[in-house]
């Protein structure tokens, strides 16, 4: 291993403060983080520090001018303390292609993976092992350009901080189609996992939230017939004969559970179909009692069900049946994930045990 991480471990743990129990999703981070600084074209500095609130200077580049990209991922313990992580790799993936999209460095494998394991293995005890809870994990890139005019900055960070969760939904949720607003135009950076994207969702979820919808579904800026995802994942539709998903493209970001459902689904025989998902064609879907389920997939979200669609000031009941194919997708990956079924797809990497040496 030739990445030299300086390792500043706390002195003031707070994991006997933390309850297991009783996790409020977002609220209660590790002890440590992980940070390293592009300067004159070139990632280093690579440290662990006590997890904490970092100088930023007013100018800096990303707070007026939006450089900022970030990933979301999990880290599951099973019960005998054997960590692993989710398609980390899709990941880094992505983080790269939001990188390019917004004029920001790229990362390499070694320096994205070293620091996952090096988080992973130094806040292990954070990790809950209840089945559906877990380590959700936060990449991110800023830049830090102490400058004022619009250009690509020329220093940026890269940080990761971890913090313990259960699955972000706890119940079914209800969704409201979006008619006016619009999240990502084609050319944009809906694809990216940029900041501005989840800023520019705030101000019509909360009006669908005042009006009591949990979530926006977006639809196409263009001509808001056809579904695109919601403000945190993507969207699936269930009918008697197939499974219907929006296509990718450049205005909706390509989840990772979106695929994984995908493969998965198509693995186990159901007929899977990306396209153009229309809102009318799903109404009358559901006029004619066609839909056995809709759920929405992502890594927070992980899946969840929606009960109910708004669509132009009328509410759709979605009745699921028992036998819920969202449930059975939920337990593959938690199964997958602890290592208790075997996975076919070879998407479970393994967090070296050995990964907290190397100071
Ligand atoms: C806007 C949006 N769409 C979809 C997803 C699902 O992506 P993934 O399954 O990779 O978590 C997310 C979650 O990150 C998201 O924020």
């Amino acid at each position: 291993m030739s990445l030299k991480i300086t390792i500043n471990l706390t002195e003031d743990s707070k994991i006997s403060s933390f309850d297991a129990e009783n996790i409020k999703f977002g609220q209660v981070f590790t002890d440590h983080m992980f940070a390293c600084d592009y300067i004159n074209h070139e990632w280093q500095n690579f440290r662990i520090d006590p997890f904490g609130k970092i100088p930023l200077s007013p100018t800096l580049s990303a707070l007026h001018y939006g450089q900022a990209i970030f990933e979301g991922m999990k880290a599951v313990k099973n019960t005998d303390g054997v960590i692993t992580l989710f398609r980390p790799l899709d990941n880094l993936k992505r983080l790269n292609q939001s990188a390019v999209r917004m004029c920001m460095p790229t990362l390499s494998e070694e320096i994205f993976m070293e620091a996952l394991h090096k988080i992973c293995s130094i806040d292990k005890n954070w990790i809950p092992t209840k089945t559906g809870s877990a380590l959700y994990i936060r990449p991110f890139m800023f830049a830090t350009d102490d400058f004022l005019g619009v250009k690509p900055s020329e220093n940026y960070s890269f940080m990761v901080y971890a913090c313990p969760v259960n699955a972000y939904y706890t119940h079914a949720l209800k969704v409201r189609v979006e008619e006016h607003f619009t999240r990502a135009a084609k050319g944009g950076v809906g694809a990216a996992k940029c900041a501005g994207n989840y800023a520019a969702s705030m101000y019509p979820t909360k009006l669908a939230q005042d009006l009591g919808y949990d979530q926006v579904l977006w639809t196409d800026g263009a001509t808001h017939e056809f579904f695109e995802e919601t403000g945190t994942s993507n969207v699936f539709v269930v009918t008697d004969d197939a499974v219907y998903t929006p296509e990718i493209n450049d205005t909706l970001l390509a989840g990772i559970t979106r695929d994984s459902i995908i493969q998965y689904l198509k693995h186990e025989g159901h007929q899977v179909i990306e396209t153009k998902v229309s809102v009318r064609q799903v109404i009358d879907w559901h006029k004619q009692g066609k839909i056995k389920e809709m759920f929405v997939s992502g890594t927070a979200a992980t899946v969840t069900n929606i009960e109910l669609m708004a669509y132009q000031g009328q509410d759709y009941t979605i009745n699921a049946t028992d036998n819920l194919l969202s449930k059975q997708i939920l337990n593959f990956f938690n199964n997958i994930k602890t290592l208790a079924a075997k996975d076919p797809f070879n998407w479970v990497s393994i967090v070296p045990s050995e990964a907290v040496i190397n100071q």
